[in-house]
Formats: structure tokens, sequence, C-alpha cells
């Protein structure tokens, strides 16, 4: 069965050392030097008393930016990191990929536009990219989502490439796909509430299946491709091993990306193909 059928069945690929080692040990020297350069300090959400609001800002205004997340739980009620700064980030996103020349090389290489066509996709744009880390001991677990509901378009065309930069086991929070889930339907969309902040606009009501996940323990050097309705989680991190992983998440040009999703950017930076 070719790639593409073996997509449109089962709504993701695993494509096992899609990626040399010395790639992955490339962008986990640059994140960690992207991370030596934060200073949490010097950014006001992270120590003003109206969290919220803040953080909501320095999310939604995200798109665009290479900006820093943390892992909840990663402060003390006094505002100070329980860890290390460089044990405590969740991830670092969203536009690695436009804005740092290693993402940019590593998420615009040939292969990956090649494999964007061969998916069926036009005009492929790349709309978003983030650092995972998946921490030792603390990386939290990811509830089961499509990635449409977030990278909306209209028809929906979010495609995820999802890079292991380590392997990734059940210990330290592999990811778990549900096969051929992508054909239920979006169930709902992450927009920009008319009076700030965000919110979840349903779709259709129906709650996504709760069994029938399978669990992907990848190879450092795999990549997972996912299709944006495809339901997918991973667990938490119980282990004392990272699970460090890249991902890219494109969009077809062809559609109509609405205004009221969450991630908007700059008119100054459009949206770039490979
Ligand atoms: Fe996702």
């Amino acid at each position: 069965m070719s790639r593409a059928d073996d997509f449109e069945q089962q709504g993701f690929l695993v494509l096992p050392d899609f990626v040399p080692a010395a790639s992955c040990k490339a962008l986990k020297a640059r994140a960690e030097e992207l991370v030596a350069g934060f200073h949490p300090e010097s950014i006001s959400i992270f120590t003003t008393h109206e969290q919220t609001r803040t953080s909501d800002e320095y999310f939604l205004s995200s798109g665009d930016q290479i900006r820093f997340f943390f892992e909840e739980g990663a402060f003390r009620p006094d505002g100070s990191l329980r860890q290390a700064k460089e044990l405590s980030i969740n991830k670092i996103g969203h536009a690695l990929h436009d804005l740092d020349p290693l993402f940019d090389r590593f998420s615009r290489a040939p292969g990956l536009a090649a494999l964007a066509s061969e998916l069926g996709m036009s005009q492929p744009l790349l709309l978003q990219s983030m650092y995972i880390f998946k921490q030792p001991h603390i990386g939290g677990e990811v509830n089961s989502h499509q990635d449409s509901t977030f990278l909306y378009t209209d028809p929906p065309t979010c495609l995820g490439l999802w890079f292991a930069l380590e392997d990734a086991t059940l210990e330290n929070g592999c990811l778990w796909a549900l096969p051929g889930g992508h054909t239920l339907g979006l169930k709902k969309r992450f927009v920009r509430a008319p009076g700030g902040g965000t919110t979840f606009r349903v779709l259709d009501p129906t709650p996504l299946p709760e069994e029938g996940f399978v669990p992907l323990e990848v190879r450092q050097g795999t990549l997972v491709v996912l299709h944006g309705l495809l339901p997918h989680k991973s667990g938490a991190n119980t282990s004392s091993k990272s699970r460090h992983a890249y991902a890219v998440h494109l969009i077809d040009g062809s559609a109509t990306y609405p205004q009221d999703n969450w991630l908007h950017r700059s008119p100054a930076m459009p949206l770039r193909g490979f």
C-alpha cells in the first residue's frame, strides 16, 4: 500500500529513520541555546499577579514569535521556579520555523515538501512550529484532541509533522493515535472570544471516542504524520528520560484561514511554504 493510501485509511503515518541522528542532535542543541538565552524574570507574565490576562496575551501573540511556555506546576505559589529553567519548560512556540535559521532549514527540507504533495496538499504553508520537551517526571499529559481544533481552515486542511528527537516510549509519554478516527469529523474549534481571551466553539457535541487508541512508541529520528482531524493524545512522562519532539503544522493555502482562529501573524510575516 502506498504511503498516501495508508494515510487516507489510518489518518497517520509512522516513518522511521526519516531524520538522521545528527539533525536531531543539532535541533536539541539549538533548543538548549534558545532556553539558555530566555530570561523569564524579564517577562511580565512570569512576575505579575495578573497571571491569566497576561499569560493569555503572551500566548495569543506568540504566532509569529519564539516564546517559552512552562509546565503546569513549574512555579511555587510565590512565583519562583521549583527546578531549573531548563527542566521546567513545556514547549517553545510558535514560529521557530520562520525565525530561527536552523529550524527554518529543517522544516523546509525537500523530503517534507515531497511528502506534503504526495498526501494531497496543493499549496502547503507552514503555519506553526513547536519544540516540545516533555520533561522527565513533570512532563504533563496532553488530552485527546484534533489539531484542526486549534489550526482550523475552511475546509480543514491541517497536517501535522511530528519528529521524535529522542526515543518516545510508554514510560516517557509517547503519542497515542486513534486509527481511522480522522473520519469522525471536527468536534470543536478553539477561537478568539469576542470579549477577549479564547473559547471553544462546539461543532459536533458527540464526544471523541475514549477507546481504541494505539501507542506510537518510536525511535529517535521517526517522523509521525498526523491528519488534522485525527484524535491523538500523549501520556505524562513518569520516567527520568526526557521526550523531546519538534512539530510543524501545515495548512493548505487554497483553504480559508478564519480571522477568529487564535493564531494570528503580523502582516509583515506572511505564511510561507517550502
Ligand atoms: Fe496535537
